[in-house]
């Protein structure tokens, strides 16, 4: 008999609606995201416009609802009308944050163009680095405004005439982090975001305004940061940011496995901040968290540092992480934190989409592919539908130096009252060995099973390569059953498992 992890399920459980906005991704100016990513038009799939049509197909089926773009630590150095205009008169330029040649040949317009194509909401990242309020509010009336005023006369002069419509709007990037270009204290930072949002609004006040929070929850200014930049900032802006990246340190696997606990503890911080200053400034609005980055991405290795010296190329191959059956464990209980925090994160975007610790990955000139990720955040996007079910979680745990005690299971469920459609999102993250599932689901009516699936390799450090893309796929689990309205099955050590059921009949 293994350890048993008992999960109780009931429709009164509700946390919020599934956000389809919890689904977005990211394109940076980045290595290869855009050039020889998104676009590249020699390649034999690409179509008038160089967009790769096998890059778009992979990224509808992902199941991608929004894009961040164009950075990034790429944005806070970026002159956003370099990529506007007639492609012969843009200029190459050097981009600092990650030291390459920056050819402008994809820009604003190719980029909606690309969203329209692939089917995703755009969310827009102005520069608060080098730049300010003035650029801030250019870029927004030649994206946004009716013609009929210079920026967007000009816009329809480079083909676009209706408006881009862009609703989402990030006040710059990680402007918390030394390593950004243009980096401010909270005060500064506070300042003109402030300033940048009440220009915006006062251009439109429908717009959603993100402000920067921190880049991750062990920076020092964490707590103090979002206290400092909501306080000034809390009646211009919609949402603050959170960034999150994860890894197996020095090989301590198990607090790798357990990283979840630092996206709920992060979230968490980040909804008590904000509570706090609406209860100091009296304010009825809840300030929510737009998670627009978050992954797992090995740092540390030599492919995430930036090239240095004379040499600034232009695409070069950068972050291009290769995530093993483990990473993708972990980024599934990412998803699962993500979507139990429904109530207060409005947006969420996995970074990145293409190349560029990605779960697509393409060859210039040749082939794609999914990386293990890929799985379970399209089947996450495909299935969670209707209202979101906090899940009641008896589990055995396991030690790690990060967190000290975590539980050895995890879960999410949704339900969709009018379909009838329930799923279950459960991982076993603990190295020790399998668990016994058993799921309360009685407080249901009727259901049956439809599918379980679960990601899992004997390998926890086995990955997907161009030769080989199917090593790691989610397979159908034949333990799952489903008697008297009581899941049992089997989850492997390491593991990501879907369990989806609907009212019988439905
Ligand atoms: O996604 C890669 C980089 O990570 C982004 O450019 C930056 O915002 C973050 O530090």
């Amino acid at each position: 008999m293994s350890p048993a992890l008992t999960l109780t399920v009931n429709p009164a459980f509700r946390v919020a609606p599934v956000r389809r906005r919890t689904f977005g991704a990211f394109v940076e100016h980045l290595g290869r995201c855009v050039y020889t990513g998104i676009h590249e038009p020699d390649h034999p799939s690409a179509d008038e416009d160089g967009f790769r049509t096998d890059v778009l197909e992979l990224t509808r089926e992902l199941g991608v609802s929004s894009v961040r773009y164009p950075g990034g630590n790429f944005v806070s150095g970026y002159k956003w009308e370099d990529g506007v205009g007639p492609l012969e008169q843009r200029p190459a330029r050097h981009d600092l944050a990650w030291h390459s040649t920056e050819p402008n040949t994809v820009g604003l317009d190719e980029f909606m163009a690309w969203a329209k194509k692939a089917e995703v909401e755009p969310m827009y990242a102005v520069n608060l680095g080098t730049r300010g309020v003035e650029e801030a509010l250019d870029v927004l009336q030649y994206a946004n405004a009716p013609q009929g005023i210079e920026l967007s006369d000009q816009r329809a002069a480079n083909g676009s005439p209706q408006s881009h419509g862009i609703r989402m709007w990030c006040l710059g990037n990680e402007m918390d982090g030394p390593w950004q270009t243009g980096h401010k204290t909270a005060e500064e930072y506070a300042r003109v975001a402030t300033e940048a949002a009440r220009a915006m609004r006062q251009e439109d006040p429908d717009l959603e305004l993100i402000a920067c929070g921190s880049s991750n929850s062990q920076m020092p200014t964490f707590g103090a940061w979002e206290n400092t930049v909501l306080t000034e900032a809390y009646d211009f802006v919609d949402m603050i940011s959170a960034h999150a990246y994860y890894s197996e340190k020095d090989g301590d696997q198990a607090s790798f496995l357990a990283s979840a606990d630092d996206m709920d503890y992060f979230i968490d911080s980040v909804v008590a901040t904000a509570d706090h200053v609406r209860a100091k400034l009296k304010r009825d609005k809840r300030i929510m968290v737009s998670f627009d980055e978050w992954n797992i991405w090995y740092q540390h290795r030599a492919e995430s540092r930036p090239p240095s010296g004379d040499d600034w190329p232009v695409a070069p191959v950068l972050l291009e992480d290769v995530y093993s059956a483990m990473d993708a464990v972990v980024f599934g209980n990412l998803l699962i934190s993500l979507l139990r925090h429904s109530d207060r994160v409005a947006s969420a975007s996995l970074a990145q989409l293409v190349n560029v610790i990605a779960p697509i990955m393409t060859e210039p000139g040749g082939r794609v592919w999914k990386q293990t990720t890929f799985h379970p955040f399209s089947l996450t996007s495909r299935h969670a539908k209707g209202e979101v079910l906090d899940v009641r979680l008896q589990s055995p745990t396991f030690e790690n130096q990060r967190f000290g005690t975590s539980t050895s299971g995890d879960a999410v469920a949704t339900w969709d009252e009018e379909t009838g459609d329930l799923t279950v999102f459960v991982v076993n993250r603990d190295a020790s060995g399998p668990l016994d599932l058993g799921v309360d689901l009685t407080a249901f009516a009727g259901l049956e099973l439809v599918e379980a699936l679960t990601l899992h390799h004997e390998d926890p450090y086995v990955a997907n390569t161009a030769d080989a893309p199917d090593t790691v796929t989610p397979q159908k689990n034949d333990t799952i059953a489903l008697a008297d309205g009581r899941l049992t099955g089997e989850l492997p050590a390491i593991s990501w498992s879907i369990i989806r059921l609907s009212r019988t009949g439905a």
